[in-house]
């Protein structure tokens, strides 16, 4: 790396006097004397500029031909055409389809309006409607995209509204976002956390000439990279998914000249899902991703399915597209700080003003609320005490814990505080239920009454009292309930297979073929855990996996949990608690003391389709079991549970991860 910073270095003080960035600094100061914002149409084309950057759309399609900025002609990848350099796109399919895939379909605007034309804004849309003519062929849905470019603003804004009419025919879509392609001659540095950037390999190191597919086609082993220094790495886009709530801004560097593209989200209320849901973000490409709608790490729960005639009308965005140069610098570090402090003005400025559609509410129009969040489980305290750091938000009316499914409306989640306290402003007005969860406790707290927002309003909800599921006091339990199997032993990971930037403990989970590893520490029986002897962060391994790659179907381990019970209470009944953080087309079921009946004690059935074990998440969708096990499976002294996980699947690896499993004894009499 040593030799690529010289190189740069030299080559900063050629673009010190190269590139004339003088304008920048000015924007940058004093944005009011920026020169105003010009638009222009040329033959198929609208170009919007504002003497920082310039962008180029097709008209009437809406895709992106072109970003100028920094000297650079053109930041998008020149050598894709025109279609596929900056789009909107969605997947969809006809309803009742099961599964997450579809047809892929551009948005292809067939109709280009000026919605403003001012010197400070120039807002224009791209959009299309459906008629049954187009049966079979799109999508149903109306979609308006909208491009914004301020004056004195480095990058230029996008959202659309998306609509689905009376009488328009019921479809599921899995998939929608945007898509940049940038330059591959150009961004070779990646970053979307502190933890994870790093000089990324090139796409055509994932060719069949220079690597070889592995599990699945996402993950490639470089083997011959144009770059030696990638050399036995995995590439798997994957490894850079990160829950929403922390995915607000991501982009590219170019090194030569210093220049990033980031795209910069700064509010999570119109993703899928609640804060939790991960999404992909930039990868080997290179690519960069407004990911709005999807079914990774949740599965087919996570695709909207609508009815036949459903009225559907929702605003995606805006999101920002900012770019950022440094003519003295050499360190790509240097960008990546600029631009999250850049994201974090964005997200002091949401809502935003400047969106011209009144479909996107503006400030006045939302509404708050505030109150604090108490937890009362009588065999820690019998007093209420303060749900500390909490998640606690608001989404569409639903079931317990539904959030983490639902994907139509707005989600508003945020974090209590040491004392419990929340507030939440700028609420869509609509109506909601409150829900949270808190970690060290297992379930879901949802207030039953709903609540309405309406413009202007500040609601004070005051003390709630979440009353976490609880039958008796706990005789034992493995892990930490917080949705996540974190805690649980996490293999090192194949010395073939490691990926350097992932070598530390936030990242070690995200290594590629972890679940290989199982077999490997387990070659002649499966996992035994022997409470008050053994210890989850060494002896649980962190996923419920098959030994066998080729026997995937039918397949099955048998974990064991070996605990006493000095005193067994006859006639009474036990709770088992089997809080999961994942599950991938398993049947988990549960047997006591004897692990060859017939009929188990409990069986979830087939679950899950949130695939995070082979997406190297460390968690998918929650599920929680409360099982009752009569006192006459159970004697005093040794006794087992036996998990047995059966792959329900065809795809390898499948998997379970567990969150958290206690045992409750009967309540005293
Ligand atoms: C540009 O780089 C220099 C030297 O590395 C640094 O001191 C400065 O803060 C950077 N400016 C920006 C806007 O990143
Ligand atoms: C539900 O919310 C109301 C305020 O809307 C509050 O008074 C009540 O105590 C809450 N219930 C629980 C169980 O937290
Ligand atoms: C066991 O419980 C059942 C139902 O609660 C009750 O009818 C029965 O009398 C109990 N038997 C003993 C021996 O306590």
């Amino acid at each position: 790396m040593y030799s690529r910073f010289l190189f740069l270095f030299a080559l900063s003080f050629f673009y010190i006097l190269s590139t004339d960035t003088i304008y920048v600094t000015r924007a940058q100061t004093s944005p009011m004397t920026a020169i105003g914002v010009n638009l222009s149409f040329q033959e198929n084309h609208v170009v919007l500029s504002n003497g920082i950057v310039q962008i180029i759309l097709s008209n009437p399609e809406g895709h992106l031909t072109s970003i100028q900025y920094n000297g650079i002609d053109n930041l998008l990848e020149v050598r894709n055409d025109e279609t596929g350099r900056g789009y909107w796109d969605l997947v969809w399919s006809p309803p009742g389809s099961p599964g997450t895939t579809g047809t892929s379909e551009r948005i292809v605007g067939t109709s280009c309006e000026v919605i403003v034309e001012t010197e400070d804004q120039v807002e224009i849309s791209f959009s299309r409607t459906w008629d049954s003519s187009q049966e079979g062929k799109h999508a149903p849905l109306k979609i308006d995209k909208r491009f914004v470019l301020l004056r004195g603003s480095a990058g230029f804004y996008s959202y659309a509204i998306y609509e689905h009419l009376e009488g328009w025919p019921g479809f599921n879509l899995p998939e929608t976002r945007i898509v940049f392609k940038l330059r591959k001659d150009k961004f070779h540095y990646m970053a979307m956390s502190d933890d994870r950037q790093r000089y990324m390999p090139l796409p055509d190191d994932r060719s069949p000439k220079r690597g070889k597919p592995l599990s699945f086609p996402e993950a490639v082993h470089l083997l011959n990279p144009v770059e030696p220094e990638f050399k036995g790495e995995v590439d798997d886009k994957y490894q850079y998914s990160c829950e929403t709530k922390d995915l607000k801004v991501h982009g590219w560097i170019s090194t030569e000249p210093l220049v990033g593209f980031w795209q910069i989200t700064p509010s999570n209320e119109f993703r899928t899902g609640g804060p939790r849901k991960q999404e992909l973000t930039s990868h080997v490409g290179p690519v960069n991703l407004a990911m709005f709608v999807s079914a990774h790490y949740g599965g087919s729960d996570l695709v909207i399915k609508f009815e036949e005639g459903e009225m559907w009308k929702k605003v995606f965005g805006p999101v920002f597209m900012y770019v950022n140069s440094n003519s003295t610098g050499e360190d790509p570090h240097m960008l990546w700080k600029d631009a999250k402090n850049r994201m974090l003005k964005e997200v002091e400025k949401w809502p935003y003003s400047f969106p011209a559609s009144t479909d996107f509410q503006k400030a006045h129009q939302r509404g708050k609320i505030s109150g604090r969040l108490m937890v009362y489980d009588r065999f820690i305290t019998d007093k209420h005490t303060p749900a500390n750091g909490a998640y606690i938000g608001l989404a569409p009316p639903g079931d317990l814990g539904s959030w983490q499914r639902e994907n139509k409306g707005y989600q508003f989640w945020t974090n209590t505080n040491d004392e419990g306290d929340f507030s939440i402003k700028n609420i869509l007005a609509g109506t909601y239920n409150v829900y949270a969860w808190v970690h060290g406790y297992i379930g879901d707290y949802k207030n039953v009454s709903a609540i309405t927002i309406t413009p202007g309003c500040d609601i004070r909800l005051g003390d709630l009292v979440f009353e976490p599921p609880r039958e008796g006091p706990t005789l034992w339990e493995i892990g930490i309930p917080d949705r996540s199997a974190a805690e649980f032993y996490i293999p090192e990971s194949d010395p073939m297979y490691t990926n350097q930037f992932l070598d530390n403990d936030l990242n070690r989970f995200r290594q590629y073929g972890l679940w290989e590893r199982y077999p490997k520490l387990y070659p002649d029986s499966d996992l035994v855990f022997t409470v008050g002897q053994s210890d989850y962060k060494k002896d649980w391994f962190f996923a419920h996996v098959n030994r066998q790659k080729f026997d995937v179907m039918y397949d099955k381990t048998i974990w064991t949990i070996k605990f006493k019970l000095h005193e067994m209470i006859k006639n009474g009944t036990y709770t088992l608690r089997l809080a999961l953080a994942s599950a991938q087309f398993s049947d988990l079921q549960v047997r006591v003391n004897n692990q060859n009946t017939d009929v188990p004690l409990f069986s979830t059935g087939v679950i899950g389709g949130d695939n995070a074990v082979s997406r190297h998440g460390i968690h998918g969708l929650y599920w929680l079991y409360n099982i009752a096990v009569s006192s006459k499976f159970l004697k005093t002294g040794q006794n087992a549970i036996y998990l047995t996980r059966i792959n329900e699947g065809i795809l390898f690896p499948g998997g379970i991860m567990y969150d958290y499993i206690r045992l409750e004894g009967p309540l005293p009499k």
